[in-house]
């Protein structure tokens, strides 16, 4: 017998942006990656979201195959401007049905829809007036939210606010990969700030609604290890995590922010700053469950130097790990390739154990939360032999993770469901359509037609047999 509950929720996950295409279609408004993407040099041989892999007109046919694969659980998120065009007051009505037509899909043929409110597509018009650095748009995001209560509230059960805010604040305001394309801790910092305000304004909505479900928060679940356990390695592992962990789940999860760092943040940046009333209003909203995404795990050394980070965005194993490519901070500390790591072609590490680690880590810290794996999954150009995709691959590295929280439930662990990344082959941020992901392959050769990979298979095995067969 395996350690999995009899209900847990065998999953996948993907995000608007992603998968559905149909940027200006019926009504949409764009969002900042719709600008972002067209501007020159920002993304992969210039791949944008325009089309993706035209989830928006072809959802039917894909929730078919989610039902085939025996999905008991599907987590999607909500495109802000497909709702609401600029942001805040007029309601697009065929972006509203659009996903309560893809939620009574999923629920006729019995699989449980997980919305993600914000997965990173702000709507451009909030952006021209500040962004996440704007207090006005925490407003804007509680009214958002309200909106999909009061559309989608009848039937979706499992809600989550916002996922890693360590990719969309890190990547938008600290290196500047991501739109806005700020490079500023400090701006960072408060847009950051803001977005726990936004998170705790529609926990407070959530609760208000009288919705029969639960409302959690997405975050990278970031295992670090230090490179050696130098004096100087220790205080730059025990940095990030501080930094990565505390600063990033405290305020959701205990309601306030780690005390020490947020006294030395305010002590060199001035930053963040409270409205009044913020205190409370992080206390009194805290989540009813934690969405953890894991892929890989960061070792941490010390740092005495500038550090450039240029992501590897090609597939060109080894391209991440050039002479002086590394993220950092001098004086704090560095990310650095581990010597006994196995990398995928994307240099992230494969590190499976490091997924019970990260769960036990954050059991010990916040108590018994309930827990979703909300994504995991092996990035990689997948064989294609006699027509048939043989990702054996990714189905090793989600065979180990699955092995992974396992692990963690013997170990006391209460992980609910587990959603792999993704569902489907879509497009990467930064990486465009060649790092794939899914159990669905897309053919972009032939008018996007759909091809269940060998994992597709594989996967219907495991849920089939709650775990058991792998
Ligand atoms: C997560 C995001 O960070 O990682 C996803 O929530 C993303 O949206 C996934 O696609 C994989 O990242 P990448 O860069 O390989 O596409």
């Amino acid at each position: 017998m395996s350690a999995f509950p009899k209900d847990f929720l065998w999953g996948a996950a993907s995000a608007a942006y992603q998968v559905e295409g149909a940027y200006d279609t019926d009504g949409k408004g764009l969002s900042i990656w719709d600008t972002f993407s067209h501007l020159p040099g920002t993304t992969y041989q210039g791949t944008n979201g325009d089309v993706a892999v035209d989830h928006y007109h072809r959802f039917r046919e894909d929730v078919a195959l989610m039902a085939e694969m025996g999905m008991k659980s599907y987590r999607f998120s909500i495109s802000w401007p497909r709702l609401l065009p600029t942001g805040r007051g007029e309601v697009n009505p065929a972006g509203v049905k659009f996903y309560s037509d893809l939620i009574d899909a999923l629920l006729e043929h019995n699989i449980e829809p997980m919305i993600t409110l914000y997965h990173w597509d702000l709507p451009q018009a909030l952006q021209d007036e500040g962004g996440w650095e704007a207090r006005s748009t925490t407003d804007a995001f509680e009214e958002y939210a309200r909106l999909c209560y009061e559309s989608y509230g009848d039937r979706v059960k499992l809600w989550s606010t916002f996922n890693e805010t360590v990719c969309f604040i890190g990547f938008g305001y600290i290196t500047g990969a991501h739109p806005p394309g700020v490079q500023e801790p400090a701006r960072a910092i408060q847009a950051c700030h803001h977005v726990f305000v936004a998170h705790a304004k529609a926990v407070a909505a959530f609760r208000s609604s009288g919705i029969d479900g639960k409302i959690g928060f997405v975050n990278v679940l970031q295992t670090h290890t230090p490179l050696s356990n130098s004096v100087e390695d220790m205080a730059a592992f025990n940095l990030a995590e501080g930094i990565f962990t505390h600063w990033l789940y405290d305020p959701v999860l205990k309601g306030e922010y780690p005390a020490e760092l947020l006294e030395q943040a305010q002590a060199i940046w001035g930053v963040p700053t409270f409205a009044p009333g913020d205190d409370e209003l992080l206390r009194s909203n805290i989540c009813d469950f934690i969405g953890l995404n894991y892929y890989k795990r960061e070792t941490i050394a010390a740092n005495n130097q500038d550090t450039h980070l240029k992501i590897n965005t090609t597939g060109q194993k080894g391209a991440g790990h050039q002479q002086g490519n590394e993220f950092g901070f001098k004086g704090l500390f560095k990310f650095v390739r581990n010597p006994n790591g196995v990398y995928t072609d994307w240099d992230w590490e494969i590190y499976p154990q490091g997924l019970t680690e990260g769960i036990m880590n954050i059991k010990a810290r916040y108590g018994d939360i309930p827990i979703y794996i909300t994504e995991n999954g092996l990035g990689a150009k997948d064989p294609i032999i006699d027509g048939e995709v043989v990702d054996d691959d990714r189905i090793d590295y989600l065979n180990q993770h699955i092995g992974a929280i396992e692990d963690a439930i013997k170990q006391g662990a209460d992980v609910r469901g587990y959603y792999p990344w993704s569902f489907i082959d879509l497009l990467s941020w930064l990486n465009g359509f060649q790092k794939q992901y899914g159990f669905v392959y897309v053919d972009h050769q032939k008018q996007l037609a759909r091809q269940r990979k060998k994992s597709f298979f594989w996967y219907q095995k495991v849920i089939e047999s709650n775990g058991e067969q792998r």
